[in-house]
């Protein structure tokens, strides 16, 4: 009996010692950058491409695999650095841009075209902030149904894509109460040509335009993403297919966050970002620094709102991947000093317009109604 106690107490005396000791190294973890050896940041190298599932991880061999390893131990020295100062807004990581050059990232996945100026939409004034305009203090469209689980475009720079149909799931399902998963895959390979160009880039407004001028777009159940950019357009016939149609498309009054938080309290809306500071990105409220000027990566605002420490934010959703930032999004912060927004988030936000289903059964009623008293006042 009283060894049985001794063995006990022992026990856990010796459970709270480790408890102690873990806590202590968690502690120290947050407080200053790790001094790691290379045989550590070798392992958690090997473990990052196993974790990441990297196609090429067991066939990366000699100079290769040495080049990465060296990129990989770069970009985890500025995670660590910049995770190390107290008080930071948002927190980097280890993602699966992590063996990337900052030039190698935004090569392969930034190419959402440059512009600065609307060239396919109109302004519109719909959604123009006027004083005096109420909005509510917070937006979430996941909350009401109106977004998609995050997808990922993989190594084709797509962004464009993936962004409009981003924003035509979210206009239809306001407007239909009907949520589709759309096809990115179709934009791809059918709008190609003058503006958009595939996994080599485009832009959201082109692909609005795409949608209108091909009497909808289909759904990813029937046109599966393939991440394939030598397919060719497949037609496949709309009517014995979901498909989903717009009526048109506007730009938010540019350089204005105001108009963009009105916009996005009405629908989730498509906007170029400035991303090549977002590579490493995995929570918090991003800040930069971001070049204000030119975006070059179409993402989609599904909300906004403020964290418990008063720093407002958008709500952006990636498609990047669900093991990327907050499950796949991002909160970039919110009414900037300037009026780009910060990583030029309102120099162009674009949207597609779609009637509202029952506005237009009203308006198939007041029809039917006038031609009933057309009808009488003939009779
Ligand atoms: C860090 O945040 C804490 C809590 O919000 C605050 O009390 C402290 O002053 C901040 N320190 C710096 C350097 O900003
Ligand atoms: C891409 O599409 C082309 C043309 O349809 C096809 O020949 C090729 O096998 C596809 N590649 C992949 C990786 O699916
Ligand atoms: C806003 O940002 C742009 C682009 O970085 C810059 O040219 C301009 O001077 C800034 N304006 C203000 C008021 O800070
Ligand atoms: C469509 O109508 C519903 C109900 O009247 C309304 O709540 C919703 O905001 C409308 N949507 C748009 C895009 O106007």
């Amino acid at each position: 009996m009283a060894t049985r106690l001794i063995t006990l107490a022992l026990f856990t005396l010796s459970v709270l010692l480790l408890i102690s000791l873990s806590v202590g190294v968690v502690a120290t973890a947050t407080e200053q950058p790790q001094q790691r050896s290379e045989a550590e940041v070798r392992l958690m190298y090997e473990r990052w491409l196993v974790g990441n599932r990297k196609k090429s991880y067991n066939v990366l061999l000699g100079e290769e695999k040495e080049k990465r390893f060296k990129i990989f131990k770069d970009n985890l020295k500025l995670i660590e650095e910049h995770n190390s100062v107290p008080n930071q807004s948002y927190h980097l990581g280890l993602t699966q841009f992590a063996d990337l050059t900052d030039d190698e990232f935004q090569d392969m996945y930034l190419r959402g075209k440059k512009m600065d100026k609307i060239s396919g939409s109109d302004i519109g004034d719909r959604y123009l902030y006027k004083e005096g305009d109420v909005l509510p203090d917070e937006v979430d469209w996941r909350d009401k149904g109106a977004v998609v689980p995050v997808k990922t475009q993989g190594d084709c720079g797509a962004c464009w894509a993936f962004s409009a149909v981003g924003a035509v799931e979210g206009v239809n399902k306001i407007a239909t109460g009907e949520l589709i998963s759309l096809s990115e895959q179709e934009l791809i390979d059918c709008d190609r040509g003058v503006d958009n160009f595939g996994c080599l880039g485009g832009q959201a407004e082109f692909a609005f335009e795409f949608i209108i001028r091909n009497g909808g777009i289909l759904g990813d159940q029937v046109y599966p993403y393939s991440d394939n950019d030598t397919a060719a357009c497949k037609r496949i016939e709309m009517v014995t297919a979901r498909f989903v149609t717009i009526d048109g498309h506007e730009g938010v009054p540019q350089y204005d966050e105001m108009s963009l938080k009105k916009a996005v309290a009405h629908q989730p809306i498509s906007v170029m970002v400035e991303a090549n500071n977002m590579k490493l990105y995995k929570s918090g409220v991003f800040t930069g620094p971001c070049d204000n000027w030119y975006g070059n990566h179409n993402v989609l605002v599904v909300g906004y709102g403020s964290s418990s420490s008063g720093q407002d934010y958008w709500i952006v959703r990636n498609s990047w991947g669900s093991d990327w930032g907050e499950e796949g999004y991002i909160r970039l912060e919110r009414n900037f000093h300037n009026s780009t927004g910060n990583c030029a988030v309102a120099v162009r936000p674009v949207y597609p317009v779609k009637s509202n289903a029952s506005f237009a059964l009203l308006s198939a009623n007041v029809f039917k109604l006038v031609c009933l008293l057309l009808g009488l006042v003939l009779i």
